[in-house]
């Protein structure tokens, strides 16, 4: 099973997660690697120091690493490197940012590791035996209708201006308790994993930014799908993520939206007609 994949993941998350905190302290010099896509060198020092331990460990292995800093190799082992999740938040010092790091055998995921250094909370999961946070068994919220649900959400850092995720977000704000976008997919996978959220969405994720918090989620007790119900694969454009209950819901809701046949977004739609948008 998985469980020297995660032990690995779980050492390699902590060790790195002490680059991050090193690097809060500092002062930051942020380069651009898009419009709003912020780099900075906690983002660099944490990578290299994962890629280079799981080199050591795991030779023939591929790694997917956000920043550039994997290897491609033939190996049916892969790893899904995020050196820190939710950069734009640590740039600004919002403490609310992780390293991420997922592990698959044949497109299989097999283990996952999500570590907030400031909270000190570690996220693990291994397939087939369970989620914990620090070690206790976590398991996706109770609660059965959209209309009681927190929710989450993130924006792509390119083209924000044209993507339509803020008709979903005004949607399912108005529907819900509240959609949250705290700026960090990994700690939001792992909060719907662990109870806090009961449903997240998001469009153009990465692998790097979903491998290990998708598994979190499942072995939760949760679903990960696309907006058609079709299992998610790291890497797939549409992101839907739930407790299960409102899975359906949401995804019809979503269905609704992306048709523009929902009432609320020919509203929307209307009102940016009629201002001229
Ligand atoms: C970002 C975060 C954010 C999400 C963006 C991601 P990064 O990752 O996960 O929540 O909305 O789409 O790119 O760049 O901070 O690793
Ligand atoms: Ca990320
Ligand atoms: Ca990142």
């Amino acid at each position: 099973m998985g469980n020297q994949f995660l032990e690995a993941a779980t050492e390699i998350a902590l060790e790195a997660g002490k680059i991050l905190l090193s690097e809060f302290d500092q002062p930051v010099r942020i380069s651009y690697k898009g419009e709003v896509d912020l780099v900075t060198q906690a983002d660099r020092r944490s990578e290299q120091a994962i890629v280079a331990r799981l080199r050591s460990y795991f030779p023939e292995h591929a790694i997917v690493a956000e920043e550039g800093g994997g290897q491609e190799t033939d190996s049916p082992f892969r790893w899904f490197v995020d050196p820190l999740d939710g950069t734009t938040n640590f740039a600004h010092g919002y403490p609310c940012f992780a390293v991420s790091i997922g592990f698959e055998e044949a497109g299989e995921l097999l283990a996952g590791a999500i570590y907030q250094p400031v909270s000190r909370e570690l996220f693990t999961a291994a397939k087939g035996e369970g989620a914990f946070l620090n070690g206790k068994a976590i398991r996706v919220s109770p609660i059965g209708q959209l209309a009681t649900s927190l929710l989450a959400t993130g924006f792509p850092s390119v083209k924000r201006a044209r993507h339509p995720n803020i008709h979903y977000y005004w949607n399912y704000t108005l529907r819900s308790h509240g959609v949250r976008r705290d700026g960090s997919a990994a700690l939001d996978l792992a909060s719907v994993a662990c109870g806090r959220f009961e449903g997240f969405w998001e469009f153009g994720l990465h692998s790097w930014d979903t491998a290990a918090g998708v598994l979190l989620v499942r072995e939760a007790g949760g679903v990960v799908t696309n907006f058609n119900g079709q299992p998610y694969h790291p890497g797939d454009y549409e992101t839907l993520a739930s407790n299960g209950r409102i899975h359906e819901e949401m995804r019809l809701l979503g269905s609704d939206i992306s048709c523009g046949t929902d009432q609320g977004l020919n509203e929307v739609s209307r009102a940016g007609e009629a201002s001229g948008e």
